[in-house]
């Protein structure tokens, strides 16, 4: 094998590629690859029940190079071996996808904590086992890559990683993310980068998409326009192979992508028309603010948690819309753990945050600062005055650690 491996773990869903056999776009798809690319005229498209492309524009999902893909992807070094899928429910159809291919019997999957909830939800659903590496909060939120190469056995198919990250508001290097490539050949799984925040950077380290190590070890990308275009509700997002070695075809995996968005249903013909647009003809202004905007808000938030007593902020956010924040429980009267802290808060403060355990902490916190700032001041204001109301009136030997 090119990568020096005796073999990759990951194989493909012989469920879904039966299933995708006997639906009508799967026959469909198949008989549009023996269509001859030098005939000129029109294809004649008979087999859909409804026409559900835009008129406007080639289906999406039909298209393996879509013009706007270098602008989608950001670094044309990792188009070399591109592929894109689209999805009408956003970002998290496209983890759908990829964890439905990769389920087998007995395989599993490693997934950061703290991370997003998506992933250990529909590993149960698609029936992969959920395996959890730590993200280490005193070295900005890098994988603990000892801790990975640890969890992965036979079994294990991928390594989810989510850059920026959701929920520490984190940036990885691009060295950082060259490790996490290299970790990952070793072990012959591929990695999922999860890209819904990209460009969202407002620190020192510039957004790096994983696919530039795609020489390294195959990669699937990915994203949505929910966060970066501000649209949520439009409900598009997409899967994207950057795989130079061409791994994921000659393993199959492409293969079965393929198959199981026959399976799908297709982004609305609106939202199809409008895509290229959108990705191609934003204006960089509007790009531009959007990024500001969540540094002012980082700003407020990181300075206003600093004040509040029983808070431990170890890291600054620098990308994407979140900070994590440990609790100091020690400081709090009659209050056991982050659930609580967060009933109390919710009662008495009307202000909802989300505990920290829904995110794989325990007792820490993980606090949006994608919010109007004079809201963000408010809602910080007050916390600070619960976490003041409910402070120890004896002074425990503080601690100002993570650990
Ligand atoms: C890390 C991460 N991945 C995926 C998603 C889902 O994105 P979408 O709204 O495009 O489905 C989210 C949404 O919050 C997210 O935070």
């Amino acid at each position: 094998m090119e990568n020096g491996l005796s073999k990759w773990l990951f194989q493909e869903n012989e469920q879904v590629l039966a299933a995708s056999k006997i639906s009508i776009r799967g026959v469909l798809y198949s008989l549009m690859d023996c269509l001859n690319k030098e005939d000129e005229r029109e294809t004649s498209l008979w087999g859909m029940e409804t026409p559900r492309h835009s008129p406007a524009s080639e289906p999406l999902l039909l298209q393996n190079k879509p013009s706007f893909m270098p602008s989608l992807l950001h670094d044309t070094t990792a188009i070399v071996q591109a592929l894109a899928f689209f999805q009408q429910e956003g970002c998290q159809q496209a983890i759908h996808y990829i964890l439905t291919v990769l389920a087998r019997p007995n395989a599993n999957i490693l997934i950061p904590r703290p991370g997003f909830h998506g992933y250990e939800s529909l590993a149960a659903f698609t029936g992969l086992e959920a395996r959890h590496f730590d993200l280490l909060p005193k070295k900005s939120w890098e994988v603990d890559l000892q801790s990975v190469e640890t969890l992965a056995d036979e079994n294990t198919v991928a390594i989810v990683i989510i850059n920026p990250g959701n929920a520490c508001g984190n940036v990885y290097t691009y060295h950082h993310l060259k490790q996490v490539a290299e970790t990952a050949r070793k072990l012959g799984i591929m990695v999922i980068s999860d890209e819904v925040y990209a460009h969202l950077t407002f620190g020192p380290n510039p957004f790096v998409p994983m696919g530039a190590f795609a020489s390294i070890v195959p990669v699937v990308t990915l994203g949505s326009i929910s966060k970066r275009w501000l649209v949520p509700g439009w409900r598009l997002g997409w899967l994207v192979i950057n795989d130079q070695n061409d791994i994921l075809r000659k393993t199959g995996v492409v293969e079965y992508i393929k198959s199981f968005s026959t399976l799908m249903s297709e982004p609305a013909t609106f939202i199809q028309g409008a895509i290229p647009e959108l990705i191609e003809k934003t204006k960089g202004e509007f790009l531009t603010k959007t990024v500001e905007l969540l540094k002012h808000t980082a700003d407020i938030c990181y300075e206003r948690v600093k004040e509040i007593p029983c808070f431990i902020c170890p890291y600054k956010p620098e990308g994407s819309m979140f900070v994590m924040v440990k609790l100091n429980l020690s400081l709090l009267e009659g209050i056991r753990d982050d659930m609580e802290f967060c009933v109390k808060l919710a009662k008495e403060e009307s202000v909802i945050v989300l505990p920290g355990m829904a995110v794989g902490l325990k007792d820490w916190l993980r606090i949006t600062f994608a919010i109007e700032p004079s809201a963000l001041e408010d809602g910080l204001a007050r916390i600070k005055a619960f976490c003041i109301r409910h402070k120890c009136n004896y002074k425990p030997a503080m601690s100002s650690s993570v650990d």
